[in-house]
């Protein structure tokens, strides 16, 4: 019988922690018993698979989905995916949604009394191609706030989904901008205990990729398990 080569789990303290006081939503959700550890099987190591025909150039640029262009300091945004070993992760599909540049999601239960952008929706996506890079051209989302106590502000971010090659490398993160003040004060950027893994999550600035008279270039590379793997968020 073959083998099957698991996926090596992650270090204490390089994911978000369940139960943490400071972000308030995870008092709700977090489990009240200690985890089962459930073993990787040919299930969790493979599949699903996607047809991802459907996927158009016009799907990353997010300035380019409406008659005008959205209001907003474009950037280009664009780095690698990998597997736990560093090798490059091929054809899989990139998703990303993000605020307007005030920091107003088009979405009912967004209530915060910024304004909309009818130029900009705020989605996109991407295939990876065989270097496993993906870039997205849109504009920088704004900070917002949130109800998670008194004054709460989220740092600038873009909402990342990721499915990878298997159930185990599915992966939905936060990416964020160098230098954003307000990084410090975010319970959730801090929910990660350990501060080279909370840094994996905050993108450099790349003049690599930077357009000249256009758009300034951020990268941010994503590792989809092992002992480097980009924390996941915690969701409800
Ligand atoms: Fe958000």
């Amino acid at each position: 019988m073959t083998r099957l080569l698991g996926y090596r789990r992650p270090h204490p303290g390089t994911q978000p922690d369940y139960d943490y006081p400071p972000y308030a939503s995870t008092q709700k959700r977090c489990p009240r018993q200690p985890l089962v550890v459930a073993p990787q099987t040919l299930s969790e190591i493979t599949g699903p698979l996607f047809g991802y025909d459907a996927v158009q150039p016009v799907h990353s640029d997010l300035t380019r989905q409406h008659k005008g262009e959205p209001i907003g300091e474009r950037i280009v945004v664009s780095g690698r995916v990998l597997d736990e070993n560093g090798k490059p992760v091929a054809g899989t599909l990139v998703e990303i949604w993000q605020a307007n540049a005030a920091g107003r999601y088009p979405h009912a239960s967004d209530q915060h009394n910024a304004p909309l952008d009818p130029n900009f929706s705020g989605a996109g996506r991407a295939i990876t191609d065989a270097q496993g890079r993906y870039r997205f051209i849109t504009i920088r989302p704004g900070e917002y706030p949130w109800r998670n106590h008194h004054n709460a502000w989220r740092p600038a971010h873009i909402h990342f989904s990721l499915f990878g090659p298997a159930f185990l490398t599915r992966m939905i993160t936060q990416m964020y901008f160098p230098g954003d003040p307000l990084l410090p004060y975010d319970p959730m950027f801090g929910c990660i205990a350990n501060e080279a893994a909370r840094n994996r999550l905050v993108s450099v600035f790349d003049w690599e990729s930077t357009i000249p008279e256009q758009a300034l270039g951020y990268r941010f590379d994503i590792v989809l398990r092992g002992r480097e793997e980009t924390p996941m968020e915690r969701l409800p």
